[in-house]
Formats: C-alpha cells, sequence, structure tokens
C-alpha cells in the first residue's frame, strides 16, 4: 500500500519536458501581462529602480569623484540583509584602483521565531540594534571619514513596491513572516525611525530584493548576467528589462534604456503545475494560503514539509511506521529541508543517515531497510519535481529575454547568478536543475548559458548599490 501511494504520488508529480515547456511558455506570457499593467498578472513584475548596474568602471568613477570631494577614498559601505535563514549585517570597503571591493565584512544573526509574527517595532528594533552593534565594531583604521554619515544598502528578501531605489512598501510577507502592521509601510521609514531609536545614524542608500541584490554583485564580476535565481527558504528571480518593454513604467526611460525587474516568482500560477493533494493541503494550512503557489512546490520552507506529509498519509493509511502514527510525524513543518536532503544523499548501504534523522526528528526507530529505500525515494520525487520546475522558470526568463535559439551561430553569453541555501547545499537538486534546464533549451543554446554561484552577491550588491547611490557622489554625466 505504501509502494502504491509513492508511485501515485510520483505520477502527479511528473514533469516530462513538454509540460515544463508549458510551463515555462506560460510564464513568458505571464511576465508580459505584469509588465503591462500593475495587478495585470499574479506575477508583481516589480519595478526595482535600479537601471544602471554596478560595474568596476562605474566604481571607479565613483571612488575618483568621492576623492575629488576630499571624501573617504576607501568607500565604506554597509548592508543589511533580511529575509533569508539568517538576518545579516555587513561591511564593504570599495577602494583600489578601480573601485574594487577590497575587504568585506559580515556577522550572522538568526531572527528568534516570535520576531516573525509579532510588531513592526520589534522586528525593526531588533534588526536596529544588531546593526548598531556591528557598527561598533569598526576599527581605527577603518572607518567612515568624520562628518559624513553612513550608507546602508537593504536587501530585504520580500515583494516591495517601490517608487524610488530608496524606500518601498511592503505588499505582503511571505516565508514564515507575518507581521501584520508593516503591510503597507515603508519598509525603509520602518527601519530608520528603529534606527533613531537605538541612536544609530545611518541612512538607506538602497532598498533592494535579495535577487536584486544578487543581480547587482554578480554583474559586478561578471558583464554577462542578466538574472538573478534565488534558491533557498523561499524561491524568486530578477532579470534585466528593456525599458521600452515595461508599459506600465511611466517614469522616463532610464539613460541606460534598462531597468531590473523583481519577478515575484514565487506567486506564479500555471495550470500546468504538477499539483497533488499534499500541496493543496500543505497550501490550505499555510500562513498565506493561496499564495505563492510555485514556491511552495520548489523551495527549502517547503519540500521537506511536502515529504512530511506524504509520509504522515503513508502512516495513516498503510502503517508503515507501526498501529499508531509517530505523534512527531504530525507536526509541520517538523521535517527541514537539509534533514531531506541529507536523507537524499545517504550513500551507506544500510542508509544509516535515513535511520538517524528518523529518529532523530520523528522519533522512529527500527525501520526496515525497504521502509528506508522508500523514504529516499520520496524525496527524489520531490526534489527533482521541484529542480525541474525552477529551471522550466529560467527557461521562461531566457525565452522572455528572446535568448532561446541561436541566430546565424552568434555566441551572446547569458549568465543567470545563483543563491540560495537550496542552490548552495542540496546537490541532487542542482545537478538536477541544471541538467533539466539543458534538457529544456537544448544543447546548442544551452553552450551560451551559464549558471553562476553568486556567493553572497546580495549583500555585496546592497552595499554596491547604496554607493552608487550615495549622498556623496556626483556621478558624472
Ligand atoms: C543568500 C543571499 O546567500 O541567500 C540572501 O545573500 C538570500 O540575500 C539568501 O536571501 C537566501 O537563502 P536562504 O537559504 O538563506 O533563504
Ligand atoms: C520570497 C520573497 C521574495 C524573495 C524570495 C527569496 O519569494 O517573496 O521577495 O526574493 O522569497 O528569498
Amino acid at each position: 500500500r505504501a509502494v502504491a501511494i509513492l508511485k501515485e504520488f510520483e505520477e502527479k508529480c511528473r514533469t516530462p519536458s513538454s509540460k515544463l515547456k508549458q510551463v515555462a511558455d506560460a510564464l513568458a506570457v505571464e511576465m508580459h501581462a505584469g509588465l503591462a499593467s500593475d495587478g495585470g498578472s499574479k506575477l508583481k513584475m516589480l519595478i526595482s529602480y535600479v537601471d544602471n548596474l554596478p560595474t568596476g568602471s562605474c566604481l571607479e568613477r565613483m571612488v575618483k569623484v568621492s576623492r575629488e570631494k576630499n571624501c573617504d577614498e576607501k568607500g565604506m559601505f554597509y548592508a543589511l540583509d533580511l529575509g533569508g535563514t539568517n538576518f545579516r549585517v555587513l561591511r564593504v570597503h570599495l577602494g583600489g584602483k578601480e573601485g574594487r571591493v577590497v575587504k568585506q565584512e559580515f556577522e550572522e544573526v538568526s531572527i528568534p521565531p516570535y520576531l516573525m509574527t509579532g510588531s513592526s517595532d520589534e522586528l525593526f528594533d531588533y534588526i536596529a540594534s544588531a546593526l548598531a552593534k556591528f557598527v561598533a565594531t569598526e576599527s581605527d583604521s577603518l572607518h567612515v571619514s568624520p562628518g559624513r554619515q553612513r550608507e546602508l544598502g537593504f536587501t530585504f528578501s520580500f515583494p516591495v513596491k517601490q517608487t524610488l531605489i530608496s524606500s518601498g512598501t511592503l505588499v505582503k510577507w511571505t516565508k514564515g513572516f507575518t507581521v501584520e502592521d508593516t503591510v503597507g509601510e515603508d519598509v525603509v521609514a520602518e527601519l530608520t525611525k528603529a534606527m533613531e531609536r537605538v541612536g544609530l545614524d545611518m541612512r538607506v542608500a538602497a532598498l533592494v530584493n535579495d535577487t536584486v541584490g544578487t543581480l547587482a554583485g554578480g554583474r559586478y564580476n561578471d558583464p554577462d548576467v542578466v538574472a538573478a535565481v534565488i534558491l533557498g527558504t523561499g524561491t524568486n528571480a530578477a532579470y534585466v528589462e528593456r525599458a521600452h518593454a515595461i508599459p506600465k513604467w511611466h517614469g522616463l526611460l532610464p539613460k541606460s534604456e534598462e531597468m531590473v525587474i523583481n519577478m515575484e516568482w514565487g506567486n506564479f500560477h500555471s495550470s500546468h503545475f504538477p499539483l497533488t493533494e499534499y500541496d493543496q493541503e500543505l497550501d490550505a494550512g499555510s500562513l498565506n494560503p493561496g499564495e505563492q503557489i510555485f514556491e511552495k512546490m520548489i523551495s527549502g520552507m517547503y519540500l521537506g514539509e511536502v515529504v512530511r506529509r506524504v509520509l504522515c498519509k503513508m502512516a495513516e493509511e498503510a502503517a508503515i511506521f507501526g498501529d499508531t502514527v509517530p505523534p512527531k510525524l504530525k507536526t509541520p513543518f517538523i521535517l527541514r529541508t537539509p534533514n531531506m536532503s541529507a536523507m537524499h544523499h545517504d550513500t551507506s548501504l544500510d542508509l544509516k543517515v535515513v535511520a538517524t534523522n528518523l529518529r532523530d526528528i520523528f522519533e522512529i526507530s527500527n525501520t526496515s531497510l525497504k521502509l528506508r529505500k522508500l523514504i529516499v525515494e520520496l524525496c527524489d520525487v520531490v526534489a527533482t519535481r521541484g529542480a525541474r520546475l525552477s529551471a522550466a522558470g529560467i527557461a521562461g526568463i531566457i525565452k522572455k529575454l528572446g535568448r532561446d535559439t541561436v541566430k546565424d551561430g552568434e555566441k551572446q553569453r547569458s549568465v543567470v547568478a545563483l543563491d540560495g541555501g537550496l542552490y548552495e547545499h542540496y546537490t541532487k537538486f542542482r545537478t538536477c536543475m541544471e541538467n533539466t534546464l539543458r534538457e529544456l533549451l537544448g544543447e546548442e543554446v544551452f553552450r551560451n548559458i551559464a549558471v553562476e554561484h553568486s556567493n553572497d552577491g546580495s549583500g555585496i550588491g546592497a552595499a554596491l548599490l547604496a554607493a552608487s547611490h550615495s549622498q556623496y557622489i556626483e556621478v558624472e554625466e
């Protein structure tokens, strides 16, 4: 019976190329709709107000200008990264001949769960205090020049509606956050007020999504970066769009005629999705029912939970763990994706890692090897579906950019910067995603595509964007 449950689930999760191509096509269609008007699609296609991505030469110019103005020639900027597993504060020193990053320091702080569902003031006070503590560790040799205000790039990994690079209102929370009184508020104002409360004098020069930060950080290292994807607790993508392809944007065309778009692809929905009863139940019991359906099939916050739900059904209907369902198995989100990944990658003959995880997480012991094998297979089904869908998402962006065909043997490189814990640590997920992208795009197109890990790109990217929007810089026209 357990095998039958698995087979039925596997069948519903199937993602043959033909289905994934439909998903990719549907994504490209929704991208057009989201760019045409606000509310035109489930894809918000948020305008980031980043129209000029940092490159070595832009920062070289910036450092030069700042020297002439007798400012801190090292150019020190802060970044704050909220929305991944941990919240991070960073200090980035720019300098040298080309304005490259010469030094970076960071600290990681975890957000206590009660703050993720509490009040806005409490959350932002916590963040501001951690930042103030970090600022206090500035050394004598590396600090901002006297009289100069510290500046910050704020990576805030949630959907935000911006009208300026340096402010934006929260559309809704996603992932594990639900701090009701922040919704509709300007998150930069919230942070600035909290910084004032803790006595920290700092200006938020740029507010960016993690995908936008990763794109900026990636582009700084490689001029061929056209998109960035996060596969972590949540999932999302940003890419560089031509300004004239954004009808809903009534602003002046930027000089570069390009604009970075934060897609918020986690909320993508298509009738071609391989959804199952477990996904429906997971969604119904989630903090945001009916929303982020793409994210709920792909990202790290949810993969382990899907596995747990299937195991629960097997325990109830096939008594795989004995006559009663082990109580811990009924606890939502108790199986985290890193544990699922550990079981999935178990190469020991007797599947020891699976046994240990079952014991430690669910207090289940004495499982047969056959059952452990079944669990590994289940992890494979869930991870494969997520990885293949994320590849379809990337293929959809490549299509929207018109880079899904090779014209006259041209060799235009397109690089996609990737980051996030799922991509970084879940090897089978990552390999499957990359292989699927090749399968969907075809060998010839794939030769011109590179997927690059942009390690901590979003923090550095936010600091770079703060630098290029510094109040002390007059960017030469
Ligand atoms: C990090 C990025 O590496 O990945 C963050 O710098 C991003 O900005 C994060 O939010 C997402 O990963 P996770 O797994 O921590 O959610
Ligand atoms: C969620 C957020 C999005 C973020 C992504 C990855 O989908 O809504 O803004 O980019 O997670 O962190």
